[in-house]
């Protein structure tokens, strides 16, 4: 009990820290820097004349300077309002191995069905589904790097026929083929969030298995504690039939 509870904290600091955001940040104040510098400069000999200024190789580098700080902050801007637009539902914490295949057996899933991780990472679940249980895998990942990391890893294993990763946001995908989804988001993301696209999209009989947060406004049909995960951190998953 203690060490879930342990878990589920660590997750959620995960969760408020922001780190992605706050380094994310530290890469756009430094262009924004870069782009100023260039904008003294520019001014400094525009002062002196444009004509000597344009003969000059020393203003023609730092007018470069300025336009590559230009388009690195309009580029850095451009990605992070593309970003900011998706629901961040969950810090990246991946689920360990032992679990996955613990979450696959609780949703009975079969050879050849479709499942769907929500908030994919490294797109573990979704190759265990694909290689373990010959099932029809699909991600949902935010993060471009996760989304890179688990497409190679798909290609690496040759699973591309059984196994991709969408990068996007997993609010906005059509989960009415599914048999089985699985997610591993906080609290307040299933119950506000994906809760109710998951009632207006699920066909009669789709399982849900959570990993360690519960869809509260749902029945569990099963509930599964893993008291110890190998290293030593317990578990609960839980089994939603719709
Ligand atoms: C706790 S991790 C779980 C990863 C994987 N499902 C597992 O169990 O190992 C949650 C993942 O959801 C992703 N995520 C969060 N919000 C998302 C969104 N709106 N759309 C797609 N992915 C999202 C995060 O980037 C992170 O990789």
């Amino acid at each position: 009990m203690t060490l879930r509870f342990a878990s589920a904290v660590t997750f959620k600091e995960h969760a408020h820290n922001g780190l992605a955001t706050a380094l994310w940040d530290g890469v756009f104040l430094y262009r924004l820097g870069t782009l100023l510098r260039g904008l003294c400069a520019f001014k400094e000999h525009a002062h002196n004349g444009l004509a000597t200024a344009l003969r000059d190789g020393v203003f023609l580098y730092r007018l470069g300077t300025l336009l590559r700080g230009l388009c690195a902050l309009l580029i850095a801007a451009a990605l992070q309002a593309q970003e900011a637009e998706a629901d961040k539902l969950a810090p990246y914490y991946p689920t360990p191995e032992s679990v996955v295949r613990r979450m696959l057996d609780l949703g009975e899933l079969k050879a050849s069905e479709k499942m769907f991780d929500l908030g994919s990472g490294d797109g573990r679940l979704v190759i265990a589904a694909a290689r373990d249980f010959k099932a029809d895998g699909t991600g949902v990942e935010l993060d471009a790097d996760l989304w890179k990391q688990s497409t190679d890893r798909i290609k690496k294993l040759k699973l591309e026929k059984t196994a991709r990763v969408i990068q996007g946001d997993l609010l906005k995908q059509d989960y009415s083929s599914a048999d089985l989804i699985t997610v591993y988001l906080l609290p307040h993301s299933i119950d506000d969030q994906l809760t109710p696209i998951l009632e207006k999209q699920l066909k009669k009989g789709a399982r849900i298995v959570s990993h360690d947060f519960e869809f509260s406004k749902w029945k569990p049909v099963k509930t599964i504690d893993i008291d110890d995960d190998g290293e030593g951190r317990s578990h609960r998953i839980f089994l939603y039939r719709r």
